[in-house]
C-alpha cells in the first residue's frame, strides 16, 4: 500500500468504493464552490450516515440544512457571538464571512441520552460519529469535497438555541460543495499504529 502524503492511496485489487473510501479528505471551505449537492444527493449521505453501527436504531443525531435564504441570518448570529466575545471589528466580519462560506451548509446536532438504559451515553457518541463520518464518505464518493467546522461558536449558547432542541447539542457545521483542488492527504496514514495485538499479563 502506498502512504505517501503526497499521493492518493491506490490499492490494487480493491474495489473503487474501498478506494474512495480510503482517499477521503476534507475540502477546506476557500475550496468549495457551486455547485453544491442537491437536495437528493444529501438525502443519499444522510442514508449512508444512518448506515452507521447504531445501537437499537436511536439515531442519535440530525442534520440542519442551513437554506440560502438564510445565510445572512446565520452570519447575524455569527457576528452576535463575535461581538459578544469582545472581538475586534475586523473579526466579526471575518466570522459573519464564514456564514456565508460553502455552497451547502448543514449543522450536526446529536441528541444524546444519558438515562437510556440500553445504549449508554458513549456508545451514542460512537454512533454519532460514525454517521457523521459516513456522511462526508458519501459526498466524497458522490464527487463532493466537505469539511465538518466547529469552532468556540458552536458551544455558544445563543447558536446553539437556534439549532438544538431540548437535550440536544450542536457538534458543529459541515459545508461541502465542488472541490477546486483534489482532495488531498496532509501527512501520510501509519494504519500500524492503530493495530496491537491483545498481549494480557
Ligand atoms: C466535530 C469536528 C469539528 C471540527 N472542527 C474543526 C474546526 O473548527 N476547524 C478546523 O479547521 N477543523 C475542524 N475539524 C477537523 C476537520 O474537519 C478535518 O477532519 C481535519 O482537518 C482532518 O482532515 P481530514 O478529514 O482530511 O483527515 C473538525 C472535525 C470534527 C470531526
Amino acid at each position: 500500500m502506498q502512504s505517501d502524503a503526497d499521493s492518493n492511496i491506490d490499492v490494487r485489487g480493491a474495489s473503487n468504493a474501498l478506494n474512495q473510501l480510503l482517499n477521503r479528505y476534507s475540502v477546506g471551505t476557500k475550496y468549495l464552490v457551486d455547485p453544491a449537492p442537491t437536495v437528493d444527493q444529501i438525502l443519499i449521505a444522510a442514508s449512508a450516515a444512518l448506515r452507521a453501527p447504531d445501537r437499537h436504531n436511536l439515531q442519535p443525531f440530525r442534520f440542519i440544512l442551513i437554506p440560502d435564504a438564510q445565510r445572512q441570518k446565520l452570519a447575524a448570529l455569527f457576528a452576535d457571538c463575535a461581538r459578544r466575545n469582545g472581538k475586534s471589528a475586523d473579526e466579526i466580519a471575518i466570522e459573519q464571512e464564514r456564514a456565508l462560506l460553502g455552497p451547502a451548509l448543514l449543522a450536526f446536532v446529536t441528541h444524546i441520552e444519558p438515562e437510556e438504559q440500553r445504549v449508554v451515553a458513549r456508545e451514542q457518541w460512537i454512533a454519532a460519529g460514525g454517521a457523521l463520518a459516513n456522511f462526508l464518505t458519501a459526498l466524497h464518493m458522490m464527487g463532493f469535497g466537505a469539511k465538518v467546522l466547529s469552532g468556540n461558536k458552536a458551544a455558544d449558547p445563543v447558536i446553539c438555541k437556534a439549532f438544538c432542541e431540548e437535550g440536544e447539542t450542536l457538534v458543529g457545521w459541515i459545508a461541502a460543495g465542488t472541490a477546486t483542488k483534489a482532495p488531498h492527504p496532509r501527512e501520510s496514514d501509519n494504519p500500524s499504529s492503530i493495530l496491537r495485538n491483545w498481549a494480557p499479563n
